[in-house]
């Protein structure tokens, strides 16, 4: 299916060939003065100098083709040489019907389908899991969802921080404290316990207090990295310790994802990647690339245009150990082996961006990956309190992720109880909701790459460019076409009518505008723009909505075509959420029909 502004773009087309003007003039694009046309083609102006001739004159001859086209209602030409062009209703509302047959309403992705890793998440086990992984999470789960969405074979992987000192720290703060385990007896032979020697709230408890002591108790810190060391030699006693920490925290971890809708496909980790090294460094050494200096294993990755002097990247220290970027490269050496990806995309913090360009170079350099792969880095900024610092619990320590989502859900359903007209449960359930959706909508309506501030105030709240507002305006639609098909009627066979209204037209516009904001959204990976998009449908549709008596219509036939547009709101609305992979209650379930009136009438109560 066309995009409308391809429709568009195609009558110019044949009108400025019949004219005598080459087709590639006729650029249409979306109106930067809405308040006098719709689309627009500055092409006349563009073909003035090859042709010699003012622009108003180009102009006028191609509007005069056009002037009785049906899909225009007004097409004029305007000094200098501009073309203005308003969408007849018909036309409008074609397109709008047309998008609720298409499969993805309409959206193709015109490339050939790529294998994908996206590369998100990035928790360290047995640490707790910190806003700045929320973020990782929340825009990489998106990104994902985008690159299906287009066609692509997409596979995420969480990619664990599962290799590095916390395990030798925790290994020796358990010594300290269980030195009876059996993993710390020297002549131990037999089988080691097939129960954690933990639970996940004591594993929590172990990490902090072993990190606190060894920033006090050099012996200690050096014990650690020596656990550290055997366990990345394949100790067996360590690796035994190891198996237990990951499967409890793994556990825990998938909890943790599950509750923001975030799920992978691959849960591999750093640890993974470790086989691959030695032949990985070797290969790289003769090869050439890899050589000494001060003891460790360098590669250059300066490159001719570079406006800044990039340091080469360290693939071995002094002491033989593997460093961060090591098992980055190594990661991408089974990945090729397994997956043979087309292209990769990391979510990781932005202050990682010369460690993302480092192990993209050497990788490219030392032919682990082909050089057509496409690899992407996804740097986001800083989730900052209202204070512009990066966000703290309120005794200045690392906000846990868990608690920040208890805390916003127990913000919001302290505002419910103010609006005495809701039961507890009702208030639970609709908090847990609407929490959620503030709290991933609040992230993903920024740029990734900009630093945001945390404002549970703003993101709970049902005015401007927000979460429940978004949700409320679902829940809106669903519960008019209750109302609908409650007195009996169908929401089959409906289609929409041209518009009799400027609010009716509008929402059709922003709808028909879906496949080229998904283009957008798709090859920026950006999904701040679907957040503008929904917003933009929404506002429409609540323009649309004030204005408009849907119900209490007694033409029947003209209330059957405001029920099929807002039906392809709901559908394009429901769509573009599933995208950012936020929930709406779904009228099935007991707590969704809970979720539902209580959504509605909190937001009635506080847009009063
Ligand atoms: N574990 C890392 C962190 O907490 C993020 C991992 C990002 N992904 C990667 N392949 N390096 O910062």
């Amino acid at each position: 299916m066309n995009t409308i502004v391809e429709k568009i773009t195609e009558q110019l087309q044949n009108a400025f060939a019949e004219c005598g003007y080459d087709r590639k003039y006729a650029k249409v694009s979306l109106s930067n003065r809405p308040d006098l046309c719709e689309y627009q083609c500055n092409g006349a102006m563009a073909a003035a100098k090859e042709y010699k001739k003012a622009p108003f004159m180009i102009a006028d001859e191609v509007v005069a083709k056009l002037d009785k086209n049906p899909l225009f209602d007004r097409i004029e030409s305007v000094k200098p040489g501009f073309i203005n062009i308003i969408l007849s209703g018909q036309a409008v509302a074609d397109y709008v019907n047309e998008m609720t047959q298409a499969k993805q309403f309409g959206y193709e992705n015109p490339e050939k389908p790529k294998t994908v890793i996206v590369d998100y998440g990035g928790a360290n086990a047995a640490k707790p899991l910190h806003v700045g992984h929320l973020r990782s999470a929340v825009i990489g789960e998106s990104v994902k969802r985008i690159q299906r969405f287009a066609g692509n074979k997409v596979i995420g992987d969480v990619h664990l921080g599962d290799w590095g000192l916390q395990m030798g720290l925790i290994i020796e703060e358990l010594r300290d404290r269980k030195p009876e385990l059996p993993y710390f007896d020297e002549q131990f032979t037999g089988e080691y316990p097939a129960e954690a020697p933990f639970t996940i709230s004591e594993l929590e408890e172990i990490y902090p207090a072993a990190s606190a002591k060894s920033k006090e108790d050099a012996a200690f810190m050096e014990r650690a990295h020596n656990a550290t060391l055997k366990l990345q030699s394949g100790d067996k006693a360590c690796t035994a310790i190891w198996k237990h920490i990951m499967a409890v925290s793994k556990a825990d971890l998938k909890k943790n994802y599950d509750n923001l809708n975030v799920s992978f496909d691959l849960w591999k980790g750093e640890s993974d990647a470790q086989p691959y090294i030695p032949s990985m460094v070797q290969e790289m050494i003769d090869k050439g690339l890899a050589y000494e200096s001060q003891g460790a294993m360098v590669v250059d990755i300066q490159e001719e245009g570079d406006t800044k002097e990039l340091p080469p990247c360290i693939v071995r220290k002094s002491d033989g150990a593997a460093l961060y970027a090591t098992s980055d490269l190594a990661t991408l050496v089974e990945r090729e082996k397994l997956y043979q990806p087309d292209a990769y995309i990391y979510l990781a913090d932005k202050r990682q961006e010369l460690h993302f360009t480092q192990v993209f170079r050497v990788a490219k350099k030392a032919g682990i990956v082909n050089p057509q792969a496409e690899m992407t880095f996804l740097g986001f900024g800083t989730m900052n309190g209202k204070d512009g610092k990066p966000f703290k619990t309120r005794s200045g320590g690392v906000m846990r992720l868990e608690h920040l989502i208890a805390d916003i859900n127990e913000a919001v359903y302290k505002k419910m109880m103010e609006n005495r007209t809701m039961d507890e449960e009702e208030a639970r359930a609709t908090a847990k909701i609407v929490g959620l959706a503030a709290l991933k909508y609040g992230d993903l309506s920024n740029q990734a790459s900009k630093d945001y501030v945390f404002d549970i105030e703003r993101f709970a709240s049902f005015e401007g460019n927000t979460g429940p507002y978004i949700l409320y305006t679902i829940v809106r639609i669903k519960s008019i076409l209750n109302k609908y098909t409650d007195s009996g009627k169908t929401l089959e066979n409906l289609s929409i009518n041209p518009a009799d209204s400027a609010t009716e037209k509008a929402l059709m516009l922003s709808l028909a505008k879906f496949s080229e904001i998904m283009a957008a959204v798709y090859t920026e990976k950006a999904p701040h723009k679907l957040c503008q998009f929904i917003y933009e449908v929404s506002n429409a549709f609540n323009g649309f909505y004030h204005d408009t008596k849907i119900l209490a219509e007694t033409d029947e036939a003209k209330q059957k075509g405001y029920i099929a547009l807002i039906c392809l709101t709901k559908a394009v609305l429901e769509q573009c959420i599933e995208l950012l992979a936020i929930e709406c209650p779904r009228s099935e379930e007991h707590t969704s029909e809970l979720q539902s009136r209580g959504l509605i009438s909190y937001a009635v109560f506080c847009l009063k």
